[in-house]
């Protein structure tokens, strides 16, 4: 791989500076890379007509080529010259979603490259609200590929300090817009199968989806024997690639608490005991109201908001990975938060940090590790 000297500029993220952003055009125009902001998560672009391009996301992420790319566009029009056709029901998400942090999949088009979308029939396409994201498309005349720019199987980068610390020395340009406003990354909607199917719940909550789609549905729950079957899971391109069980993880162990609050303040407490008794650095990741209960508990404790506000936890959850992954914790205790709106992506990220391993209140087993 090509080793580069990163660099990074600041960008004024609600009008930025053409002429920043023309530095950054140029760059993918002529075949390159750039990390730029997103209201969900940075993402990592690449001009989506051009395959050699799109190529070294995949090498700079050391992404597999079997898991497909969301394709960004800054007008409708653009949406055309990528699909075969538009379905009614996309005409009334995209009109109701964009620009915002919503991916549909819809069935490709010729001019879209294999390596975009993994040799599927279909493509997944978004049309971000983040102005610095919206002046790179229309600068560069052409839509991006772009994934979360971050190294395969990390957490998604929502500053630039993060996307360096993946990145640095791997690609030649990155815009700093600052801390992206969702966290979380996009809803990613299938058009393609004969119900609406959400395969990833993302920045736009299912409630909202439902009051302009009513037959949407999430994804049917994968069974224990297929989420267990790691090995074959990068070895062909999946209709769900994103429901990958380890996928957006901290490099360190991680362990969600579910069940009443009662129970995770005792259950989370029992464990920081007895992680701490075995010589390990514990963090916590928990509420604002947590704080206090988890003050004295000699765990590294990160909240990432109020359990009323959804929308601030997102913002957060990645920070609050990263915060304690970087000071040297072995071992992260999660709480859980409710389901509704935001929450629903809240917990499939917690999910898929902890791989899956959730320490239940009606569960008698303890959690390994
Ligand atoms: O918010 C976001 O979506 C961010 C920002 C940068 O836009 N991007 C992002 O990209 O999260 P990535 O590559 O990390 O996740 C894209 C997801 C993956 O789970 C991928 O497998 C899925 O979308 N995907 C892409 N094309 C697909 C297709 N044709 N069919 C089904 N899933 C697809
Ligand atoms: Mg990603």
């Amino acid at each position: 791989m090509q080793a580069y000297h990163t660099e990074v500029l600041l960008l004024n993220p609600f009008t930025p500076e053409p002429s920043l952003i023309e530095r950054a055009a140029t760059l993918l125009r002529t075949g390159n890379v750039v990390v730029f902001p997103t209201e969900t998560v940075y993402g990592l672009g690449a001009d989506a007509l051009q395959p050699d391009a799109v190529e070294r996301i995949f090498v700079a992420k050391e992404r597999p080529f079997s898991d497909p790319l969301i394709v960004h566009i800054a007008t409708s029009t653009d949406m055309q010259r990528l699909v075969t056709h538009i379905p009614s029901q996309a005409e009334r998400v995209a009109e109701a979603f964009w620009p915002g942090p919503l991916t549909i999949i819809l069935p490709a088009g010729p001019r879209v490259p294999h390596i975009v979308t993994a040799h599927l029939p279909s493509v997944a396409i978004r049309m971000p609200r983040h102005p610095i994201a919206l002046a790179l498309i229309r600068a560069v005349g052409s839509p991006l590929a772009a994934p979360s720019a971050n190294r395969f199987m990390h957490i998604s980068p929502t500053t630039v300090h993060h996307a360096l610390a993946d990145l640095n020395g791997r690609v030649p340009l990155m815009l700093d817009g600052g801390p992206c406003e969702v966290g979380v990354e996009s809803t990613v909607l299938d058009l393609c199968s004969p119900v609406p199917t959400i395969l990833r719940p993302g920045g736009v909550s299912i409630e909202a989806l439902r009051t302009v789609l009513p037959e949407v549905q999430l994804l049917p729950k994968r069974t224990s024997s297929q989420e267990d079957d790691h090995n074959t899971e990068h070895d062909t391109a999946q209709k769900s690639p994103g429901q990958m069980r380890i996928h957006y993880s901290p490099s360190v162990p991680a362990v969600l608490f579910e069940g009443s609050e009662a129970f995770i303040h005792a259950a989370m407490q029992a464990e920081i005991h007895k992680q701490r008794a075995a010589g390990r650095r514990v963090g916590v990741l928990v509420a604002d109201e947590d704080r206090a209960f988890f003050e004295q508990s000699g765990a590294l404790l990160y909240a990432v908001g109020s359990v009323t506000r959804p929308e601030e936890i997102a913002s957060r959850l990645y920070a609050g990975l990263r915060t304690l992954e970087d000071a040297r914790v072995q071992i992260i205790l999660c709480r859980n938060f409710n389901e509704h709106g935001l929450g629903l992506a809240i917990r499939d990220r917690l999910l898929k940090a902890t791989g899956g391993n959730v320490y239940r209140e009606e569960a008698s087993e303890r959690p390994q590790g």
